[in-house]
């Protein structure tokens, strides 16, 4: 994506471009990109059937670029959608989760929309690296837990609050560098629950990833050309991870064949379909096990007999 060349021009409105983007062979001003961002947008949540008009709709938000994007495109979209930020008590006073936290607020409060905050230390006694700590998986790095963190409280919250879908600001660079770890580790369980969409039931709320074809590339313009205000910071414990490593090796690919991400996605999602039924719906969660049990001590869903993983965490 080149910025700013001014021999090049808008294939809209031949104005001065802003984008050139060689893996789609477009080129944009800043209007018209913003406009086929939200249009395409619009094209996904259509596409794989995501949620309907008028659903209620709940976005995680990390403060990064992808998920304030995504609120904000779906915002300007006219969808109802309130947004979720997890203070996870990453980086200390002032640290990652501090100035995450402030970027949404800032961010919801500019446009009037509703953010709720779950302060986890606060809430729950301690902060996650602190319940990492004291687990064999969490020993070397908190991520493992922190997703568990993360997917229970998401899940609970938006279940709680009567929100018809949860939806998540994944962008093509994350599901790729995901679906690269599992093939190579052909993890089919993994493999088959990868989806722009996952349906809800039995305790699971529906979760869409209405930015699961855009570059990071792609949403970072968007950010930068709205104007949004976010944390360029990653978390500092995703450093040296696997999944950063498949991202780097996916970036080689893609610098010597544009286009290759998506073509790797949507490949991916095609054969899906012919293996598993649907290109954009993935299984319910605890589909494939049978149905799930209850937790005796928080009643979300859990395939262990006994208190589910989350309770285990914080109740040992
Ligand atoms: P990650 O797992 O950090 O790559 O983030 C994937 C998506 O999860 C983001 O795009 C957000 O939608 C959501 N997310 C990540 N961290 C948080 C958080 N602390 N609070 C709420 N949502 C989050
Ligand atoms: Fe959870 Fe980094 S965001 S460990
Ligand atoms: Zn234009
Ligand atoms: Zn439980």
């Amino acid at each position: 994506m080149t910025f700013r060349n001014p021999a090049m021009k808008c294939r809209a409105c031949e104005q001065r471009a802003s984008i050139h983007m060689p893996q789609h062979k477009l080129i944009f001003c800043r209007e018209h990109f913003l406009e086929w961002m939200l249009a395409q947008t619009a094209r996904f949540i259509k596409k794989y059937q995501m949620f309907p008009p008028g659903a209620r709709l709940l976005a995680a938000v990390s403060g990064g670029k992808d998920s304030l994007s995504l609120w904000d495109a779906l915002w300007r979209l006219g969808c109802a959608v309130d947004g979720l930020y997890l203070h996870l008590g990453i980086g200390g006073e002032a640290g990652y989760s501090d100035a995450s936290e402030q970027a949404a607020r800032r961010f919801a409060g500019e446009r009037g929309l509703a953010l709720y905050v779950i302060p986890v230390q606060q809430a729950y006694g301690e902060s996650v690296p602190q319940m990492a700590a004291r687990t064999h998986r969490g020993r070397l790095r908190p991520c493992s837990v922190c997703g568990l963190v993360k997917r229970y409280l998401m899940n609970r919250y938006a279940l709680e609050h009567g929100y018809d879908a949860l939806v998540t600001g994944h962008n093509l660079d994350d599901e790729v560098g995901v679906l690269y770890g599992n093939v190579l580790a052909w993890q089919m369980d993994l493999l088959r629950r990868q989806a722009p969409v996952l349906q809800g039931g039995e305790g699971f709320v529906r979760k869409a990833k209405p930015f699961c074809r855009f570059y990071e590339r792609e949403t970072a313009a968007y950010a930068l050309l709205r104007g949004i205000d976010y944390i360029e910071d990653e978390c500092p414990f995703a450093e040296g991870s696997t999944l950063l490593e498949n991202k780097e090796a996916l970036n080689r690919l893609e610098s010597l064949h544009p286009g290759m991400k998506l073509h790797f996605y949507s490949g991916f999602l095609n054969a899906r379909a012919q293996m598993f039924g649907s290109s954009g719906t993935g299984l319910a969660e605890g589909e494939e096990s049978g149905g799930m049990k209850r937790c005796p001590t928080c009643g979300q869903p859990t395939q262990a007999a006994g208190k589910c993983a989350w309770c285990k965490l914080v109740n040992p």
